[in-house]
């Protein structure tokens, strides 16, 4: 009979779901050496809590993070809540000995980032940071192009992570549209998934150049009813200030030479959860959309003349990362599959004693990156790194 690990997850809503759903469903679809049992839920309030874990199998749950750390049953404690709190309970649960599927973004700050990595290297617990995009089949994919070469010198890097859920001027000042919260708005929660994407497929940056604005300043308090849901509406009077900016605007150099774009934004009415990038190389051109995320555009130099222009690659063969786990070709996979990848990873890493990428050392990068962006928005001057 294969091992068990057991998870303790925090948190219940979006990503809670987002979660239990891959820890379930990985053993299923691959072959892993593990196999994740859904051992305690964490939460404040237990109506609720009782209620998540009932529907997604979860056996008990805890109301004191401090508590499910402390259980010796534990081997992976779970981060799906906002930013402010990843720091006290990836610390708490790497000094226990835990290892750490965390999401992203990994901290408000570097200095947090870096005593995150510091106290998990120093325990030797395997240390995940959620940027779930990088498993998806088709960026998978891109990845393994520009290694074998096809791309060649990569030029351009132009990126956006565009978004509408807070176009309306009543949508409640959730836990994403203060500073205490979130440290940052799309800068922090969008473009956190862009620089990752860009950190795997282009390099590491060498200088940051950033606008922001806010175009809303006030919004009506949140209820809890507001928690997890990106289309709920306030009926309540009392205001709040919006303390995040509301897009963001980043222009880079990479040490290997590229250029770069990021623009994220919760304000591209239309625009649901569309990340879109775009790769200009000496050999050819990738490009990938989000919202079609079983697609990838390939133009090559190297087609005959006449004959040239971008083509769609339907990232559903075997020779695709992950999809031949799935469905047979031409089958699509969805938003949820990139989690389960995920979670298939970590628990090869857990039982390999090997890394999985990105890790707190790539969210460590990421924050520096956002941060510098964060300094050249105030100071209106380019930012080395
Ligand atoms: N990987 C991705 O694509 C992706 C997508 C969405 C969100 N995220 C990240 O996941 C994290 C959680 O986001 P979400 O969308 O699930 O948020 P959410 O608002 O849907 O859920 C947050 C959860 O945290 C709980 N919570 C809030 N404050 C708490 C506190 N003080 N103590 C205990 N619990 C508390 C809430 O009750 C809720 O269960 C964030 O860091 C976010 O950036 C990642």
């Amino acid at each position: 009979m294969k091992k068990h690990l057991n998870v303790g997850i925090v948190g219940y809503k979006f990503m809670g779901r987002a979660h239990s759903n891959a820890w379930k469903k990985a053993p299923l679809f691959f072959d892993i050496p593990a196999i994740p049992v859904l051992k305690a839920a964490c939460g404040r309030h237990q109506e609720s809590l009782t209620e998540f874990a009932e529907n997604w199998g979860w056996e008990e749950t805890e109301t004191d993070w401090r508590k499910l750390i402390a259980r010796p049953d534990i081997d992976i404690i779970d981060i799906a809540l906002p930013q402010d709190l990843h720091y006290d309970i990836a610390i708490a649960a790497a000094r226990a000995g835990k290892h750490i599927f965390c999401e992203k973004p990994l901290s408000m700050n570097s200095r947090q980032a870096e005593e995150m990595l510091k106290v998990c290297e120093e325990n030797k617990v395997t240390h995940y940071l959620n940027h779930n995009y990088r498993r998806t089949p088709a960026v998978a994919y891109a990845k393994k192009m520009i290694e074998a070469g096809k791309i060649g010198r990569i030029f351009h890097w132009r990126c956006a992570y565009q978004q509408d859920w807070i176009v309306d001027p009543s949508f409640p000042l959730t836990w994403q549209l203060k500073k205490e919260t979130a440290q940052a708005g799309p800068q922090w929660d969008l473009n956190s998934h862009a620089v990752d994407l860009a950190h795997f497929l282009v390099g590491d940056m060498a200088t940051v150049s950033c606008l922001t604005t806010n175009f809303i300043k006030e919004r009506p308090l949140a209820d809890e009813a507001s928690v997890g849901n990106l289309s709920a509406q306030s009926s309540g009077t009392e205001m709040g200030e919006v303390t995040v900016e509301d897009a963001a605007l980043m222009m880079v150099t990479f040490k290997n030479g590229a250029i770069g774009s990021f623009e994220a934004t919760r304000f591209a009415s239309g625009r649901k959860n569309r990340l879109s990038f775009e790769i200009y190389g000496s050999k050819g051109s990738l490009t990938f959309d989000l919202e079609r995320m079983n697609e990838l555009q390939y133009f090559s130099r190297e087609d005959e003349n006449g004959d040239q222009g971008f083509r769609t690659i339907l990232a559903t063969e075997a020779v695709h990362p992950y999809a031949n786990h799935w469905w047979p070709a031409g089958h699509i996979i969805g938003y949820e599959h990139a989690f389960v990848h995920s979670v298939v990873d970590f628990v090869k890493a857990i039982e390999g004693n090997t890394s999985i990428k990105p890790d707190f050392s790539d969210g460590l990068k990421i924050i520096k990156v956002l941060e510098a962006g964060i300094q050249s928005s105030e100071t209106k001057q380019q930012v080395s790194l």
